[in-house]
């Protein structure tokens, strides 16, 4: 296998910082996987797996192996009455394993359709977007330990999901590899079209009832319409989570600020758009040197002109402190910060 050094990761990163690794090797089967992690010399390295890179800020050069995992493969492996069980591989591009799905009416993806990064990544941080979780269809997934080389099978209760959460962003963050994870997915599938966005431009385009064919189409102009191009501005999607707050806290913020946005989570508690929360510290579309918020959406920071990630990552601090001291609520990021 092909081991490189001091390679390059600035075209392996969607915010585009110019950083480089140690040692850097791409895996294209479990196999290699394995092969590399059992390799004597890079035994005593640190290491760390990149998916599409779309949700990661480097701050400075890795200093060790990076491992750039294209495992490929689509497969349906149990074809059911009313549903199908599909397998892909962690390298397969997120929304090539959607297309696949939604070209063979296959449902429960279709609103994270045009979601960047691949397949591994997605559980990670259990993506979401237009009413959708991966963790509604996700059965489970395959990891390789990097520590003992050993596989295991995690199930759903196992990657113990949440809100932008799974096992994997904290308890056991870096310490596996994984290879490929499996999808329950339905023949017949019931759409999903309440999210506000979605309803509206459905309507524009005068379907009323609509595929989850139909659906993608819609969010893939949406997210075109809204979100900066990772190809021509560097940026790694929402920054920040949106805070989970209580009732009491909410009710301070709305007293002053009607427009509030925000989505009861439960009985006691809402989650608000951080989006709205930095907009309204004045932050939407603000510039600081080479790094800036989108001008159509404050919670995507970007890179406007070859940042550093400290850079970036001290823009996202003043954001944090200004929203901290008017609203009282400590942003969390979304992005892992390296
Ligand atoms: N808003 C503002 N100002 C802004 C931006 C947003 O007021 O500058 C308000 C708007 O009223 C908007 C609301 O915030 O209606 C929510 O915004 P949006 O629908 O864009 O969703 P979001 O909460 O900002 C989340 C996910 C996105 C996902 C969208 C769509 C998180 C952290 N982000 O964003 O996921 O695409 O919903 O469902 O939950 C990502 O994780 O990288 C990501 C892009």
């Amino acid at each position: 296998m092909k081991i490189l050094n001091d390679h390059s990761l600035q075209d392996l990163n969607t915010f585009k910082i110019n950083v480089k690794a140690k040692f850097f090797a791409e895996i294209f089967s479990v196999e290699k996987s394995q092969e590399l992690l059992a390799d004597k010399n890079l035994e005593k390295e640190k290491k760390f797996v990149l998916g599409g890179g779309s949700n990661i800020l480097f701050t400075k050069n890795f200093n060790g192996l990076v491992i750039k995992n294209s495992i490929p493969g689509i497969k349906v492996i149990e074809d059911n009455i009313d549903s199908v069980l599909i397998e892909a591989g962690a390298g397969v591009n997120w929304d090539d394993l959607v297309k696949f799905c939604v070209d063979k009416n296959y449902g429960g993806i279709e609103n994270l359709s045009f979601i960047p990064g691949t397949v591994g990544a997605a559980p990670i941080q259990n993506i979401g977007a237009y009413g959708q979780e991966l963790t509604e269809t996700f059965q489970s997934l395959e990891a390789v330990s990097i520590s003992s080389l050993k596989f295991k099978t995690f199930v759903k209760d196992e990657c113990k999901f949440a809100y932008r959460y799974s096992i994997f962003k904290e308890e056991l963050k870096n310490q596996f590899i994984i290879t490929s994870i499996k999808l329950k997915l339905k023949k017949n599938p019931l759409v999903k079209s309440d999210y506000g966005d979605i309803r509206t431009s459905l309507e524009k385009s005068k379907i009323i009832e609509p595929t989850i064919a139909d659906v993608r189409k819609t969010i893939i102009q949406i997210r075109k319409d809204k979100l900066p191009d990772q190809l021509v501005i560097g940026n790694a999607g929402s920054f920040f989570k949106n805070p989970i707050v209580d009732n009491k806290r909410f009710e301070i913020i709305k007293v002053e600020n009607n427009d509030v946005v925000a989505f009861k989570v439960d009985e006691n508690s809402v989650k608000i758009a951080a989006g709205w929360l930095i907009e309204k510290c004045g932050w939407k579309g603000k510039r600081v040197g080479n790094v800036g918020t989108y001008l159509k959406h404050s919670l995507i920071i970007v890179n406007h002109d070859d940042a550093t990630g400290a850079e970036v990552l001290e823009f996202a601090m003043r954001i944090k402190e200004e929203v901290e001291s008017k609203f009282g609520i400590i942003l969390e990021e979304e992005v892992n910060i390296i």
